[in-house]
């Protein structure tokens, strides 16, 4: 239900210089979704009337994922007065003016707060009565962070900023981690009255915590209790930190859920994949965006499926695939390339070496061994022999590859398409099949095998093959090798 006196903010206008980038930070993924998207996602557990996010570098790109992920959430545009104070200026603005509730300010590149944190963080806020509750941290080494001053009482008077901070100050362990609820009131009287002149000359969003404190305004400050949910992201070290973090807990997840995941640490699963119980993964796997696995599969090792679907008791094993659909009780690899538009039916096989795209393999039909299968449909109980091409593409246009149901094609044919092979029909080995094959017939054109007798002899005189041949010769001819 949502809470009409909530709202968020997420700061996102910062330029993350440290990730070394084109792309905006806030748009380095985790588990498969950028980062804002784990941010908003929380925002959204927490059913606030309103979001807001506050972009500035890199706007367009920001404003396209928040509208992908977010649909609700309302885009400010930082101007160019720097800081986090202006951003959350802003955003208030942006608010509906008779909007007199909590305000959560949390920031795009803090990936892991989640909401029951936040929840707990707004409840204490709001029985506290409190105009601003910080969510704060006590670091082993705070360098660089905001210290929570207190007083002897343990009251917070103000946050300092590291750049701003005496050695007295820097010494100091609890920091703000940089979210925080707000009496949206405080904000919208305080922060016009706060200025640039510190350290970084930017308009400081935590500068509000001592204007309170000298409006005798109640502030709370409370530690996170596990301190790596409050970790921001600023560069690609942190960026693995946090999305192995994560990945750990996802992998854990589907372990509670009946899922074998054999390595933990070797397997990573985005937020988005489902799996069904008993199913087993074996190590070196990625699995990744809309990709389903239904109960007792097989996976791994060493197998990546982008948004693939894969039926119950499917195996698939050192395998790349990429938006296939493997049904029930296939079998697919060792070292098999399925590409889009793969889709093997109930009991078929994809086997070693073999790589395809736009094939639909029928019902217990198999491709077993070193073929390449493009744009090809084949039907039910179809063997295709050990080495098969299809030659789909003529240098201009794809063409289809149509073989029909219980066909035996030979090892290593070259099927040239657009051409179809009938029902029941069989293929020699070699076979470069041009021309369609009728239901029931044999198609062979390799040219009739001859030997020339003594070849080796006359033409290969003295090496080891003529040596052989001549000793086989002997054999032939009775003689005795048994010493
Ligand atoms: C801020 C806090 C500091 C805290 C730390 C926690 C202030 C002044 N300081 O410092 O007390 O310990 O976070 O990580 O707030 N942003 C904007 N617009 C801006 C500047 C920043 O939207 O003009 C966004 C950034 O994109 C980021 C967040 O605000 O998501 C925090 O900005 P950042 O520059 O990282 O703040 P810190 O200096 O680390
Ligand atoms: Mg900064």
């Amino acid at each position: 239900m949502t809470d009409p006196r909530l709202a968020v903010i997420v700061l996102a206008a910062g330029e993350g210089t440290r990730m070394r980038s084109k792309r905006a930070k806030v748009l380095h993924e985790l588990a498969g979704l950028p980062m804002i998207a784990h941010v908003l996602a929380t925002a959204h557990h927490l059913e606030p009337a309103h979001v807001e996010v506050v972009v500035r570098h890199q706007r367009e790109q920001v404003a396209a994922a928040v509208a992908e992920y977010a649909e609700a959430a309302v885009v400010v545009e930082q101007d160019e007065v720097p800081g986090t104070g202006r951003a959350v200026e802003l955003a208030v603005e942006a608010l509906p003016a008779d909007f007199d509730g909590e305000v959560v300010v949390v920031s795009g590149d803090v990936p892991l707060l989640d909401a029951v944190t936040l929840g707990a963080l707004v409840e204490q806020h709001r029985a506290a009565a409190a105009s601003a509750t910080i969510l704060s941290a006590v670091l082993d080494d705070a360098t660089g962070y905001g210290r929570i001053v207190r007083d002897e009482a343990g009251g917070v008077r103000a946050i300092v900023e590291h750049k701003d901070a005496d050695d007295a100050v820097r010494a100091i362990t609890e920091v703000n981690s940089g979210s925080y609820v707000f009496a949206a009131s405080a904000l919208r009287e305080l922060l016009p009255r706060v200025g640039t002149a510190n350290a970084q000359g930017e308009k400081y969003l935590t500068d509000v915590v001592a204007l309170l404190r000298e409006a005798s305004a109640p502030v709370a400050a409370v530690p996170v209790v596990e301190n790596w949910r409050v970790a921001g992201v600023n560069d690609r070290s942190q960026l693995a930190e946090q999305a192995a973090r994560l990945n750990a807990m996802i992998v854990r997840g589907h372990q509670l859920n009946g899922v074998t995941i054999v390595d933990p640490t070797s397997t990573w699963i985005d937020l988005t994949v489902s799996i069904g119980e008993d199913t087993v993964v074996w190590p070196n796997s990625r699995l990744a965006g809309a990709t389903t696995i239904e109960r007792d599969a097989v996976i791994g090792p060493d197998t990546t499926l982008v948004d693939c679907e894969i039926g119950e008791g499917a195996t698939v094993k050192r395998t790349d695939a990429t938006l296939a659909v493997i049904r029930a009780f296939a079998e697919v690899g060792p070292f098999a390339y399925l590409r889009p538009g793969t889709e093997l039916a109930g009991g078929g096989k994809i086997g070693t070496f073999v790589e395809t795209k736009n094939a639909k393999i029928g019902r217990g039909s198999k491709v077993p061994h070193l073929s390449y299968i493009g744009d090809t449909e084949v039907g039910e109980g179809s063997n295709i022999g050990a080495g098969t091409i299809t030659a789909n593409y003529d240098g201009v246009n794809k063409h289809r590859t149509t073989v029909g149901s219980h066909v035996r094609t030979g090892s290593h044919n070259v099927f040239v398409a657009p051409v179809t092979i009938g029902d029941g029909a069989y293929s020699g080995a070699g076979t470069v099949i041009r021309k369609d094959v009728p239901a029931g017939s044999l198609a062979m054109n390799v040219a009739p095998q001859r030997n020339l007798a003594g070849w080796v002899a006359e033409h290969r005189p003295g090496t080891a093959a003529a040596d052989a041949a001549a000793a086989a010769a002997g054999d032939a001819a009775g003689g005795d090798t048994a010493e």
